[in-house]
């Protein structure tokens, strides 16, 4: 990773870090940056800086590296509602909606989003965007049942749509072993449009559209950090 790049998303996840107090619920969002904010936290608990978080893991992935790092983990049965999430995005728009899901991680992640009391979201600025859609295609889960069909129906929405693929060349799976369609919409001018047609239709499971749901976006670049927030948060 270019040393920039990797050194604005650290001050990104750890300014977030900042955020978790002893004794909170707090969701681990998968990705690069929040990977950052995984170490922050394990030393932080290691040195007794912190005490009693307990993390709700996005991913089986973060779950996997939250247990190598010994942070200690719950589960949303155990405890329906998260203090504080540190999540990253693939695009951030100027009202903090956000494209998330470029890792496949977005169902899981929006579960733990909604079940927050604060949702806040990790970047470097190149993630900031005038519209959703500018830069990245939308990830859509879709079971594998009829995808075809879920293919057909998001090019009749205007989308340009990919079969997303792992590093072998098969099929991506999703945790839940679904399947993820990239969709290139390009500039979206309505999002949520755009998303109300997506939950509408049987067969997509969620997609990466992430609106009003972050609190906080904290965006680390050339100059400095910035802390962006929403009238929720
Ligand atoms: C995972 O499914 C995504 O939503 C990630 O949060 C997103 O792709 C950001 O990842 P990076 O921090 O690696 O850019």
């Amino acid at each position: 990773m270019d040393r920039d790049l990797s050194r604005f998303k650290q001050q990104a996840a750890w300014r977030a870090v900042e955020f978790v107090e002893s004794g909170m619920v707090v969701g681990l969002g998968h990705g690069s940056t929040v990977a950052f904010a995984l170490h922050r936290i394990a030393r932080l608990l290691q040195e007794g800086q912190l005490r009693d978080v307990l993390g709700v893991p996005c991913s089986r992935q973060v779950e996997a590296e939250a247990r190598r790092l010994d942070i200690p983990l719950t589960t949303l049965e155990e405890h329906p509602v998260v203090d504080l999430t540190i999540d990253g995005a693939d695009e951030v728009d100027p009202d903090l909606n956000l494209i998330k899901g470029g890792g496949g991680a977005l169902l899981r992640e929006k579960i733990v989003a909604q079940a927050s009391r604060r949702e806040i979201i990790v970047v470097d600025e190149s993630k900031l965007s005038p519209a959703l859609g500018t830069r990245w295609p939308v990830p859509v889960e879709v079971v594998p049942f009829g995808w075809r069909s879920q293919a057909a129906y998001l090019e009749s929405l205007g989308a340009e749509v990919t079969l997303r693929r792992g590093s072998d060349g098969t099929p991506f799976r999703t945790d839940q072993d679904n399947l993820i369609l990239d969709c290139r919409f390009g500039p979206i001018p309505h999002p949520a449009e755009l998303a109300a047609r997506l939950d509408r239709r049987a067969g997509i499971v969620e997609h990466g559209l992430f609106l009003g749901l972050a609190t906080d976006v904290i965006v680390a670049g050339d100059r400095g950090l910035q802390h962006l927030r929403s009238d929720k948060g």
